[in-house]
């Protein structure tokens, strides 16, 4: 018998050099370029799955990238856990901000992390968090003391809405059947903060093109008597919020759930330094809708955002034309009781009565999702939550979080399970942005909680 810590010891470099492996395969979902590394990195984790010593993995063919799914089942009469996560990361641009290769890990001591972080794409969102969940289970079946059973399933198109991972869940409830579903995919407020999240927020995307003249214009011959679609998609992008920095949209608000002053103080009580984000981002000011603190404003308020603009004449030195057309991508954080489908009806609608009508205006309603909330009380919380004390010496709190993952809700519809946000990340961790990077720390005691998890599961359920 040994425990955790001294196998995570013994083991570490090998739990290093393993990640760096997965780290080291550059599979974008979202850039076709990447086909055939995001198809490797499938195949890294089935492998990893059968060293494990999981049974029945396989690859699972999808209309787009694959799914690797893997079980151990001990006893048909346990419960089963099952644990989600994905291998695709985000692109890495803008490339020249990386201080190193995002495909090529390397650790690098940081304030926030005095023992090393782990930086590369992907390092936090999400390899290196669904890794440690192979590697505690590695552990547990190495003892042979996992006491419930395992079911993973891992995808590779979170990061583009999970179009494949809908279409395998309605299809496979049977394969899929658990009792509840495990899922690091999240952050914590700080490594001495442990927190499981309780609250995502949902999503619409859309991206909209502005046609102004049928061709480029002479800017001179022209100018001042046609429209600019890159003038007018600006003034409309102006126009979907006010001076309250409240969305205009009508009735985006109508299916907001407002929280009780209750539950406004209980979120005030999280620690949270404005003083310290600031320094963090560099700005001199926060900005948002008034009347809300900033924690509200990036968790239980929806918001408006563009993503990307562009249009025109980008290149070196000047170019005198009016564009024929102009772009931009969009994207509208939602929270409960919001309908994704519904606010992207609402935006199209509202945005074409914005636009004069020397334009014509096209939305292309991409991927959405709904928000999520789960209950402080049920089994699964439970469990997390003394996982998390026992590891970090220190009860977790609940958070809601601003980020989505717009599959878990549709897991609850489709297989009846709740999840648990039980994640290790900060939001110091960079993920989507240049110099991703995971603290050695969390990668450990990530490993060393969720090995703690499955015995204080069974124990709520008995
Ligand atoms: N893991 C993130 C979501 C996240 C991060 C939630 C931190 C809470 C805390 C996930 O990979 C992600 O980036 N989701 C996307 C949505 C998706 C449809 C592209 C997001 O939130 O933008
Ligand atoms: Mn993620
Ligand atoms: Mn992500």
């Amino acid at each position: 018998m040994e425990d955790i810590n001294t196998y995570l010891s013994r083991h570490r470099q090998r739990l290093l050099d393993e990640l760096f492996d997965l780290l080291r395969i550059p599979s974008v979902s979202a850039d076709p370029a990447y086909v055939a590394d995001v198809e490797d990195a499938a195949l890294f984790i089935k492998n990893e799955m059968e060293k494990t010593g999981l049974d029945n993995v396989s690859v699972e063919e999808t209309p787009g990238y694959p799914i690797v799914y893997g079980e151990k089942i001990i006893a048909p009469s346990l419960p089963t856990v099952l644990i989600y996560g994905h291998y695709d990361v985000q692109p890495p641009d803008p490339l020249e901000l990386w201080e190193s290769d995002p495909f090529d890990p390397v650790i690098k001591k940081t304030d926030i992390h005095p023992e090393g972080a782990i930086f590369a794409r992907g390092a936090s969102d999400d390899k290196g968090q669904m890794f440690m969940h192979i590697k505690a289970v590695e552990y547990l079946l190495k003892e042979n003391k996992l006491p419930v059973n395992v079911k993973f399933m891992i995808e590779g198109e979170e990061e583009v809405g999970s179009p494949s991972l809908s279409w395998y869940v309605t299809h496979n409830q049977d394969k899929l059947k658990n009792d509840v579903i495990l899922i690091s995919d999240t952050g914590m407020i700080s490594n001495d903060i442990p927190a499981i999240t309780t609250g995502l927020r949902g999503l619409t995307f859309v991206e909209v093109e502005v046609t102004g003249p049928n061709r480029d214009l002479h800017s001179g011959l022209y100018g001042g008597a046609v429209a600019n679609p890159i003038n007018i998609l600006a003034k409309m992008i102006a126009g979907l919020t006010d001076e309250k920095n409240k969305i205009t949209i009508p009735g985006f608000y109508d299916k907001v759930k407002e929280l009780s002053p209750e539950e406004r103080t209980a979120m005030a009580k999280t620690p949270f330094d404005l003083t310290q984000y600031k320094k963090e981002l560099g700005i001199d000011d926060v900005y948002g809708e008034e009347g809300y603190t900033t924690l509200e404003r990036q968790s239980i308020r929806p918001s408006l955002d563009v993503n990307g603009i562009w249009g025109g004449y980008t290149g070196e030195g000047a170019k005198t034309i009016i564009p024929s057309k102009a772009y931009a991508k969009i994207s509208m954080r939602l929270v409960p009781d919001q309908e994704p489908d519904e606010i992207a009806d609402l935006f199209e609608k509202y945005f074409t009565q914005l636009a004069p009508k020397a334009v014509k205006i096209k939305v292309n309603k991409l991927h959405g999702g709904y928000p999520y909330i789960t209950p402080t009380d049920s089994p699964g919380y439970k469990a997390a939550a003394l996982a998390m004390k026992k590891a970090f010496g220190k009860e977790p709190l609940p958070i809601y979080s601003g980020g989505s993952i717009p599959i878990v809700p549709l897991f609850e519809k489709e297989l009846g399970s709740k999840s648990i946000l039980m994640g290790f990340g900060l939001n110091s961790d960079a993920i989507h942005s240049p110099n991703e990077h995971y603290g050695v720390f969390n990668y450990f005691k990530g490993i060393e909680t969720i090995s703690y998890f499955y015995d204080f599961y069974k124990e709520q359920l008995t």
